[in-house]
């Protein structure tokens, strides 16, 4: 088998480009409050990332006791997301993750192609937001799939907007559900964020910022 080089880096966005998660905390916290539900904490919270929206939401309606209609479903999760927008148009530049730009930029000097791969329909919005915009090749996110992680499909969509063999993608994840799906879809992993020790990812470091084997990972 001869060394094959990494050709594209497919980022998460929540948890590894840019934190959004207190503010994803805070939506369903106060959603979950005009429901009655006062036990929703940030350990629900973790089983949140990386999941859509409608399933974030049975996350916190099973902390509660009551059924609710499909119809109830899609109210609750469109409120929740009013809730989050408004908090989306605080962000700026500032919430980019320790390291992002750096890597973002090193991984453009080698002419390796830098996609997204999130399941969050707010994508293009938290880009524009955070001024990362210009550094991304292609976008793959909620609006462009039917099936979430730990489906391969987000991730298969990049690479296939991106012009490139899946095997030929790097992903780069904070979360156990987003490296299923890049293992799904047979690419390799780095992962990072506080749970990077549980990822069962290729590779795994606490942040961007943390000295990195690059070229090992490139080229394996
Ligand atoms: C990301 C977050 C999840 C969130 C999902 C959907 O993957 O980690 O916690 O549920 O996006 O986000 P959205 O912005 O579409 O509600
Ligand atoms: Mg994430």
């Amino acid at each position: 088998m001869g060394i094959r080089m990494i050709k594209g880096v497919i980022f998460d966005l929540d948890g590894v480009l840019v934190s959004t998660d207190e503010m994803h905390f805070k939506a369903w916290e106060k959603f979950a409050k005009e429901l009655g539900i006062i036990n929703f904490t940030k350990e629900d919270n973790k089983r949140q990332k990386g999941v859509s929206r409608m399933e974030s939401l049975e996350v916190v309606l099973s902390k509660g006791s009551r059924v609710y209609s499909e119809e109830e479903k899609q109210e609750f999760a469109e409120r929740k997301n009013q809730y989050y927008i408004k908090l989306l148009q605080s962000l700026k530049e500032d919430a980019i993750l320790p390291g992002v730009i750096n890597t973002l930029k090193m991984l453009k000097e080698k002419e390796i192609l830098i996609g997204i791969g999130s399941v969050s329909k707010n994508t293009p919005l938290i880009l524009d937001k955070t001024g990362l915009t210009p550094y991304i090749d292609k976008v793959s996110c909620g609006l462009d799939i039917t099936r979430s992680k730990p489906d391969p499909q987000v991730f298969e969509v990049a690479a296939e907007k991106l012009g490139l063999l899946k095997e030929d993608c790097l992903v780069v994840e904070d979360s156990i559900a987003g490296i299923i799906a890049a293992k799904a879809a047979h690419m390799r992993t780095l992962g990072v964020g506080p749970e990077y020790k549980q990822l069962r990812a290729d590779y795994a470091v606490a942040n961007l910022q943390e000295e990195i084997d690059w070229k090992s990972i490139l080229d394996s």
